[in-house]
Parts: C-alpha cells; sequence; structure tokens
C-alpha cells in the first residue's frame, strides 16, 4: 500500500483502538494473533501460493494481463475465496500486474505481454475472513539478463528482510538487510511503499519499510502478522503515480520487481504463510 493512504488508515484505527505515539508519528499497537489465527493465514497463505503458481504457469507472451485477472478471479471463486484487492477503495481487479518499469498496482488490461518483459503478479486471497497476500515476479519469454538480475536480487532482498524477524527484534531489522543488500547490488529501495500487518483486516499495523527510517521503529512479538514486499529499481528510487490513480511507476522509467510474502513473528523466529507448493518462489526461466 501507500505511505499515505497507510496514515490514513490509521487515523481510523485510532478512533478506537490503542495507539502508541513513535517517533511523533502515530502507529497502532500491532494485533497479537493467537492459534486459530496461524490456521487461518496457513490456510489463506496456501491457497494465494497455489494462485500464482497457476498464475505464472500461464503468464507467456501474447496473454493479456485481464485474462491473467480473470484466471484469478475464477480460482478464487471456485475455491471459497474472495480476492482482497477487487473494489477495494475503488481498485477494479481481482490482481495487480506491474510491467517493466511499473513499480506495483498496474491494472490488468488488454494489452497482450510482450517476449523479454517482466511482470510481477499481486494478488490478496480472503479465506474464511483472513488475508493471504503475496506477489511474485514472471518472465515472460526470455528476458534481457538485467532483468533477470534485477528479479534474482529482488527476491534475495525479500528472504533476507524475511531473514531478519525473530521476536524481540524490529521492523528497522528488515530495512536495514534490505536496503544493506539493494544498495550493495547497485541498486535502490522505493520509499513511497511499504509493507503491512494483516489478518482479518487487509491493512493493519505494523507499517513495515524496505529501507532504514530512525523514526519508525516496532519492536517484534510472537503473533504479529505482516507483509514483507520490497520494490526494487535498478535506477533511482523516486516514483511517480500516473492519472489512473494506480499505477506507479518509475519517473526515471528504469526497470522495477517486487516480491512478497505474508509471514508471522513465531516464538523462535518466523513462519512465512505464502511459499509456492510446486516451488515456483522465483519466475520460471524458459531458457534454463
Ligand atoms: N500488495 C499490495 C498492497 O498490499 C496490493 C495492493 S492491491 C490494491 O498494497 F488494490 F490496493 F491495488
Ligand atoms: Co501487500
Amino acid at each position: 500500500m501507500s505511505l499515505s493512504r497507510f496514515y490514513e488508515t490509521t487515523f481510523l484505527m485510532t478512533q478506537n483502538e490503542q495507539a502508541v505515539v513513535e517517533g511523533g508519528r502515530r502507529a497502532p499497537r500491532p494485533p497479537i494473533h493467537g492459534p486459530e489465527g496461524f490456521e487461518g493465514m496457513r490456510k489463506a497463505g496456501r491457497l494465494t501460493a497455489e494462485a500464482l503458481d497457476v498464475l505464472m504457469e500461464a503468464t507467456a507472451p501474447g496473454v493479456t494481463t485481464e485474462a491473467l485477472d480473470r484466471l484469478a478471479y475464477e480460482f478464487a471463486m471456485d475455491n471459497g475465496a474472495y480476492p482482497a484487492s477487487l473494489l477495494y477503495r475503488g481498485y477494479p481487479k481481482s490482481i495487480c500486474t506491474s510491467i517493466n518499469h511499473v513499480v506495483c498496482h498496474g491494472i490488468p488490461n488488454d494489452k497482450p505481454l510482450r517476449d523479454g518483459d517482466i511482470v510481477n503478479l499481486d494478488i490478496c486471497l480472503i479465506v474464511d475472513g483472513w488475508h493471504g497476500d503475496s506477489s511474485r515476479m514472471a518472465y515472460v519469454g526470455e528476458v534481457p539478463r538485467k532483468a533477470a538480475r534485477l528479479c534474482e536480487i529482488t527476491h534475495e532482498c525479500l528472504m533476507r528482510g524475511i531473514a531478519a524477524i525473530k521476536p524481540g527484534g524490529s521492523t528497522t531489522d528488515i530495512g536495514r538487510a534490505i536496503q544493506a543488500y539493494a544498495e550493495a547490488e547497485r541498486c535502490s529501495v522505493v520509499r513511497d511503499f511499504c509493507g503491512h500487518g494483516l489478518g482479518r483486516i487487509y491493512h493493519d499495523a505494523p507499517t513495515i519499510l524496505h529501507y532504514v527510517e530512525p523514526s519508525y521503529d516496532v519492536t517484534f512479538e510472537p503473533g504479529q502478522f505482516f507483509t514483507v514486499e520490497p520494490m526494487i529499481n535498478l535506477g533511482r528510487p523516486a516514483v511517480k503515480v500516473l492519472s489512473d490513480g494506480w499505477t506507479a511507476v518509475t519517473r526515471d522509467r528504469s526497470l522495477s520487481a517486487q516480491f512478497e510474502h505474508t509471514v508471522a513473528v513465531t516464538e523462535t523466529g518466523v513462519e512465512v504463510f505464502t511459499y509456492s507448493p510446486k516451488g515456483l518462489h522465483q519466475p520460471i526461466d524458459p531458457s534454463a
């Protein structure tokens, strides 16, 4: 989600939830979930990952993102789930499809995918009231080496961010791990969009920044659920949102990639809810 929307959400939540002031910014205390929540999130996370497996296998040159969207909607309906993005704040589709220099929130349309594109497929399925949110990059045919490299770096950023999660640590550990790796690889971390708490609601506390921001830091406790969803650019970090109100692109038109998992803080570390049952964590490389 976007940072400004997060603060709107936060404001609404402070009406009836306990709020704490951290670094001068109001942040509601993240909810702590029990065994029932973990069970619910395992189901929602698994179905979300299965949906992404289907979408990745359907991605090919000539396929439209609208066709992928329809596939996602039908998959949700067939499995007793609802796509959280559909009609969310007016968003018209079941998935986001963000191609090449689109950073996030690309809206599926009738334009065919082209050989060499990289596309982020983002879906959040609600199952029995619980939200599983995940995204992956897919290759359209054979992609240029620099595009594949960006996708590999971004997936590594996600996994390094997740590996930094343990009880007693804090949200800054994620941002530090991701920013250090991305910048060592001469890439940049997008600042304008963040990960988020989720569970029975789509966007909750805590906010997960993918870079170090000293004024925002929330301590991890077992039972917190949130997404980690770094957006990494080959060029500069700046983004702008197009006139459709959703599509975010890099200002310098450099390539951008994103991967997202839904995770929980556990007693001993972290649990990932959205691993691919088919092992399709990274793009399918037709040339490999
Ligand atoms: N993973 C993105 C997020 O959590 C997906 C947004 S869907 C949209 O913000 F409807 F908000 F576009
Ligand atoms: Co998300």
